[in-house]
């Protein structure tokens, strides 16, 4: 384990001003996506519209690293260098998806727990000469009628830091995301409570696990209404509610949270990063490592427009720039429509 590069990746990836852009959909959820608008979903589809981002000019400015899947980690831009060396060459940490899924918890209708330990340690070697210096692992937790159950929670945990701990041993810095989905007809209290429990249980199990805190990076979602609850918080309430979850359970050795926006639209996403980073400093650093709230709109310009990589790569850019702002707590929304 090479501590000093654990210590360095991690600073990297959570450095003021820049944030983790996450392309690492499975084959379903990216077909899904695509056919949508009209894409076929097929393995150079996948390659040509991934190397729009890789490629957009001056991505570094406003991205720390990207979250690649198995299957991009091994592609090659259009003039036949790796996808990881053009990223590291940019100065941008590449990063894998090592989780296998969320899967039926058994005997816990309604409730997942994600997998992948299997052969982990020979996957992570591999990885990790591939040019991978992180990893993600995601967790999902449901709010619904009588759960989050213990068990769910507790297996999830026991998933994640099982995973960190590989992680760290291949000098690999581990993305530890548990996941409360927004689903549901909750309200934000409901949130706060099961985002609480969740994060004391994970970094309880972490502690088991002898993982360093000062090598991980966590991904939590923020603390937000359901997306069916009738009563909205505003974004000053998901900001004081989210950074008050954070403060109460994770340790200030943690160098970084990179939130990921799961389902919130673009502005939101950028709003409540912003206004959490408005009510600063705070123990660790605050941004984004957001997958469908980068990419939505650049996939949308790049799909109907007859794959038009100018477009979408510009489209990606201004979203990239928006949400680095949004790491200051500089962020206005008069720079929605601004051109740069
Ligand atoms: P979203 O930002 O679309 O939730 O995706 C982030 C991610 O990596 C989910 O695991």
């Amino acid at each position: 384990m090479d501590v000093q590069l654990l210590h360095s990746t991690a600073q990297g990836m959570v450095a003021p001003g820049r944030g983790i852009l996450a392309v690492d959909e499975s084959h379903p959820t990216i077909g899904k996506r695509f056919a949508a608008l009209g894409i076929e979903s097929s393995e150079e589809t996948r390659r040509v519209y991934r190397q729009m981002f890789f490629a957009s000019p001056e991505i570094e400015q406003y991205i720390s690293g990207v979250i690649l899947f198995d299957e991009t980690i091994r592609q090659q831009s259009d003039d036949g260098t790796p996808f990881p060396e053009m990223l590291s060459g940019k100065g941008i940490i590449p990063g894998i998806k090592v989780d296998r899924g969320a899967k039926n918890l058994a005997t816990s209708a309604g409730e997942k727990v994600t997998e992948g330990l299997d052969e982990l340690r020979e996957r992570l070697e591999e990885y990790f000469d591939l040019g991978a210096r992180f990893a993600k692992w995601r967790a999902v937790i449901t709010i619904g009628d009588g759960i989050p159950s213990r068990s769910c929670i507790e297996a999830n945990a026991h998933g994640l830091a099982r995973y960190a701990a590989l992680c760290q041993e291949a000098s690999v810095v581990p993305i530890v995301e548990p996941e409360v989905l927004m689903d549901g007809d909750h309200d934000i209290e409901t949130c706060d409570a099961v985002t609480t429990e969740v994060l004391h249980r994970v970094f309880s199990e972490l502690r088991h696990q002898n993982v360093l805190l000062d090598g991980i990076v966590l991904k939590p979602s923020m603390v937000i209404s359901g997306s069916n609850c009738t009563s909205r918080a505003s974004c000053e309430e998901v900001a004081d509610r989210t950074v008050g979850c954070l403060r109460r359970t994770v340790p200030c050795a943690v160098p970084g949270i990179a939130f990921l926006s799961g389902g919130q639209s673009d502005g939101d996403a950028t709003s409540h990063l912003d206004a959490m980073n408005r009510r600063g400093p705070h123990p660790w650093n605050l941004t984004f490592s957001y997958g469908r709230a980068l990419q939505a709109t650049a996939m949308k310009v790049w799909a109907t427009n007859n794959c038009d990589i100018d477009g979408g790569s510009a489209a990606f850019l201004h979203r990239a720039r928006l949400n680095s702002s949004a790491t200051r707590g500089s962020y206005e929304p008069a720079m929605e429509t601004a051109t740069p």
